[in-house]
C-alpha cells in the first residue's frame, strides 16, 4: 500500500492490517515518551488546502512520533496566492526530495490527479465529498476498542444527518459494511445522495424509527459549507428532527455508543453536551486518531522497503 486514498482501494486486508497495527502504535503512545525512530530520514508534507483542526494535527504528531521529518504547507502564505498551479507547488514540494503527500482539497479525486506528478506516497485527508479513509480506519479502529472485537457482525451502525457532502459518511459506510455491520442513513431525503441505491445500507428519515435498534449512533455535521441551495428549512427544524436530545439519549439502548467525527454544531446535530454522555467514544476518536494515523504513515512510507525489516524493528522498538 503506497497510497492511502480510499477504502476500496485499499480493501479488507489493508484495512485490518492497518487497524492491527494501530493496536502497536497505541502502545508506543501510552509510553512515557511515546516516540520511535521507525521513520526516521522520511519526510512527510501536510499539503491542507482545506481547513483542519484533528486531521491535521494528528497526521504531524503521528509522523514525528514516529521520528519523520515534517514540511508544513499553508496556502494563505505560499505561491498558491501568486496564482502557482497545483501541479507546479506538487512537483517543486517533490523536488525538494518528499516521501509522502498528506493531501486535504475540496475537489473529489484530486489524490489520483497528484500521482501522476510526484513519486511520493499520497494520503488522502480528505478529498471534496468523496473519501475520508483514515477517518473511517480511526472510527473502526475506535469502535473494534469499545466492542474488544474487529468482526462488526450483528452490529447495527447508524449514521445521521448530512450524508450527501459528507466524504466521512463515503468512507465510513465502506468500512463498516466490510467489516459486517448493518449500516442505517439517516437523513432527509434532499440530505441523501443521488446514487444511494448503489450503497450497502438502508435508509431511513426518521432518527426515532431507528433508535432502539441502534448499537453506534454516528453523527454526522451540518456540512453548511458545502450547501450551495435551501437543502433544510432551517437549522432549529433540522436539530429538532434529526439532533441528538436528551430525549433521544434517553431510548438509545444502555449498551450502545455514540460518535462524531468533530467539528460539531453544537445546537444543531449536537443538543446535549456530547462530555456529559457516559456512552459517548467522541474523545476516544480524537486520542486514537494517532495512532492510527502513525499506522497508516507506516504503511505508507515503508512499502517500498524492506518490509520485514520494517516491521520487525518496530516490534522491537515497541518491546522496548
Ligand atoms: C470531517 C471532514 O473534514 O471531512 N472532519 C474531520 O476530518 N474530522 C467532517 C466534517 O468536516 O464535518
Amino acid at each position: 500500500m503506497k497510497h492511502i486514498r480510499s477504502i476500496s482501494e485499499i480493501g479488507k486486508s489493508g484495512v485490518l492490517a492497518i487497524i492491527d497495527r494501530a493496536k502497536q502504535m497505541a502502545e508506543i503512545n501510552s509510553r512515557p515518551i511515546p516516540k520511535v525512530p521507525a521513520l526516521r530520514g522520511k519526510t512527510v508534507v501536510s499539503l491542507f488546502l482545506e481547513d483542519s483542526t484533528r486531521t491535521r494535527l494528528s497526521f504531524e504528531t503521528a509522523a514525528k512520533r514516529l521520528s519523520a521529518e515534517t514540511m508544513n504547507f499553508s496556502v494563505s502564505n505560499s505561491s498558491v496566492n501568486k496564482g502557482e498551479s497545483l501541479r507546479d507547488t506538487i512537483e517543486t514540494i517533490s523536488d525538494m526530495g518528499v516521501d509522502a503527500f498528506v493531501v486535504r482539497h475540496k475537489s473529489s479525486g484530486i489524490p489520483w490527479q497528484i500521482e501522476q506528478w510526484t513519486d511520493a506516497s499520497i494520503i488522502n485527508a480528505g478529498d471534496g465529498a468523496h473519501q475520508h479513509p483514515t477517518q473511517a480506519l480511526v472510527d473502526c479502529f475506535t469502535i473494534a476498542e469499545s466492542l474488544g472485537t474487529i468482526s462488526f457482525e450483528g452490529l447495527t451502525i447508524s449514521i445521521v444527518g448530512d450524508i450527501r457532502h459528507s466524504r466521512v459518511a463515503r468512507s465510513n459506510v465502506e468500512a463498516f459494511a466490510m467489516l459486517g455491520a448493518k449500516v442505517i442513513l439517516v437523513a432527509p431525503n434532499t440530505l441523501l445522495p443521488p446514487d444511494i441505491d448503489h450503497w450497502p445500507v438502508t435508509v431511513s428519515t426518521e432518527i426515532d424509527d431507528v433508535i432502539r435498534e441502534t448499537d453506534i449512533l454516528y453523527m454526522l455535521r451540518l456540512q453548511s459549507e458545502r450547501m450551495d441551495q435551501g437543502l433544510i428549512p432551517n437549522l432549529s427544524e433540522y436539530g429538532n428532527r434529526f439532533g441528538l436530545t436528551e430525549k433521544r439519549v434517553a431510548i438509545l439502548p444502555s449498551a450502545s455508543r455514540i460518535m462524531h467525527p468533530g467539528p460539531m454544531n453544537r445546537g444543531v446535530e449536537m443538543q446535549v453536551d456530547p462530555s456529559l454522555l457516559s456512552q459517548s467514544l467522541i474523545h476516544r476518536q480524537v486520542a486514537n486518531g494517532v495512532s492510527v494515523r502513525m499506522a497508516v504513515l507506516f504503511t505508507a512510507l515503508t512499502f517500498n522497503d524492506d518490509r520485514e525489516n520494517a516491521i520487525e524493528r518496530l516490534a522491537k522498538e515497541t518491546a522496548q
